[in-house]
């Protein structure tokens, strides 16, 4: 079934272009300029990505044996099948009407109109094969079938599917991405190299940070009040709980900003209770603080380079080209001050900052906080593909849902105590957690 995940990924970053679409359209007055390069760029990807490759694929793989295997979804595929004939030359007219209205501005309004109409029948389309095909297709579809459904999607020297028309789509959604208005987002990592289905099996049964009965005050007020929590080299580990629950005071605990008055904090087999903040940072704990907390005024790059300020000189040249090979619009911006980025491009800085200094322990606190569920799905992301390069992770969020579905092991955190604890399925399956944090 790797092809359903391929297909399911393409789907989130095509969804993504909708969605800006869909902002842009909803925002776009009559008279507004249109931006061409833009408009170019996103039709560029759909034509290569949806119209040459994926559709072909989906056709004549997925459906065809979808058709001998259940005649339930056969309505469905005709309808899919037409749309996929029909699409390219909807587009070539939408091209037709942007060039149109890039001449003059009161074609504008018709160019909207069937961008409107364009984007409306990919959402319904993307919808019918989540909602009606794909779950079919994983029921009545056997082994056999997926042997020859995997491979054509697999196929790595395949000129429309192989990784050189992979790079080629990637390379086209970072322009799609770096040309999108700021206040759209879309601006960060999100096309990368698409994370392994299965975890990568790094997870190794070595304990990396052992913290027992920690325990931090606010002069008389105890905001953690005895927390034992252990990661394990290679594991995501989250720490969700409601607001005020203690998971900021526990980070900053951990990376020795914030003083504790009782327990334990071994690290690598070292107790680092005592140690200083820098001295913790130097042994490899980093953490992308709450609230981002980039320094506005300095240029992102400056940013960047003080994450690095516990590290040898000679590698933060090769860590920076690392950083900016993995959030390309912090490249393309890497002079400008950090302040002007957009909410969720700060939150790329602030992971990017965090990784300046190689951590072994990456603490999150927050990432997805404040930001709109398009960059949300984007930042987290970005920590799945952090987690499938085998970084070490401590994903502190009050978005339970989003943080459990990608740990392999979480806590649940209230007032100050840890409630419950198991495996990020357990605990997104446990009815009291799913009361209390993910609102169902
Ligand atoms: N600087 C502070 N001074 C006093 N109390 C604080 C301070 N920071 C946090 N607290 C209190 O500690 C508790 C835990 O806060 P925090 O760690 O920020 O929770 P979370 O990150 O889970 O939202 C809360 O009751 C909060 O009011
Ligand atoms: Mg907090």
């Amino acid at each position: 079934m790797e092809a359903l995940r391929i297909i399911q990924d393409e789907h989130r970053n095509l969804w993504r272009i909708v969605i800006t679409l869909d902002k842009l359209l909803a925002d776009s007055v009559s008279d507004a300029t249109i931006d061409v390069a833009f408009f170019n760029s996103v039709f560029d990807y759909l034509e290569h990505f949806v119209d040459k490759a994926h559709h072909p694929k989906e056709d004549d793989y997925l459906f065809r044996l979808l058709r001998l295997r259940s005649t339930a979804a056969n309505a469905a595929l005709d309808h899919l099948e037409a749309e996929h004939r029909a699409m390219p030359e909807a587009l070539a007219a939408l091209r037709a009407k942007l060039a149109l209205a890039a001449a003059d501005k009161m074609n504008t309004h018709a160019f909207l109109v069937a961008l409107g109409a364009y984007v409306g029948t990919l959402k319904e389309h993307v919808r019918i094969e989540e909602r009606d095909v794909f779950p079919l297709a994983q029921q009545v579809l056997t082994p056999a079938d997926w042997a020859e459904i995997d491979p054509a999607f697999l196929d790595n020297s395949d000129p429309l599917f192989g990784s050189q028309a992979r790079a080629e789509f990637r390379e086209l959604f970072h322009h799609v991405a770096t040309l999108a208005p700021v206040s759209v987002g879309l601006g960060a990592h999100s096309a990368g190299e698409l994370p392994p289905a299965v975890p990568p099996q790094n997870i190794t049964h070595e304990v990396l940070l052992s913290v027992s009965d920690l325990e931090s005050a606010y002069g008389r007020i105890k905001a953690l009040k005895g927390i034992s929590l252990e990661v394990r080299r290679g594991e995501t580990v989250a720490l969700v709980g409601a607001n005020g629950a203690g998971k900021t005071t526990f980070l900053r605990t951990l990376s020795g900003v914030q003083p504790m008055s009782a327990g334990k904090i071994v690290f690598e087999g070292e107790d680092i209770s005592r140690l200083r903040a820098d001295m913790r940072m130097r042994r490899g704990i980093c953490q992308s603080p709450e609230g981002r907390q980039v320094f506005g005024p300095l240029s992102i790059e400056d940013n960047l380079r003080l994450g690095a300020y516990t590290q040898p000189k000679t590698q933060v040249e090769g860590d920076l080209e690392k950083i900016f090979t993995m959030f390309p619009i912090l490249k393309e911006k890497r002079k400008l001050p950090a302040g002007t980025l957009s909410g969720g491009q700060q939150q790329m800085l602030a992971i990017g900052r965090a990784l300046m200094g190689r951590p072994k322990l990456l603490l999150l606190d927050e990432p997805s906080m404040g930001l709109a569920p398009l960059l949300v799905e984007e930042v987290f992301n970005v920590v799945k593909a952090l987690k499938a390069q085998g970084m070490t992770i401590l994903l502190v969020e009050q978005n339970a849902f989003s943080a459990l579905a990608i740990a392999d092991r979480g806590y649940v955190l209230e007032t100050g105590t840890i409630t419950l604890t198991g495996s990020g399925r357990e605990l997104i399956e446990d009815e009291q957690v799913r009361a209390a944090y993910l609102g169902m």
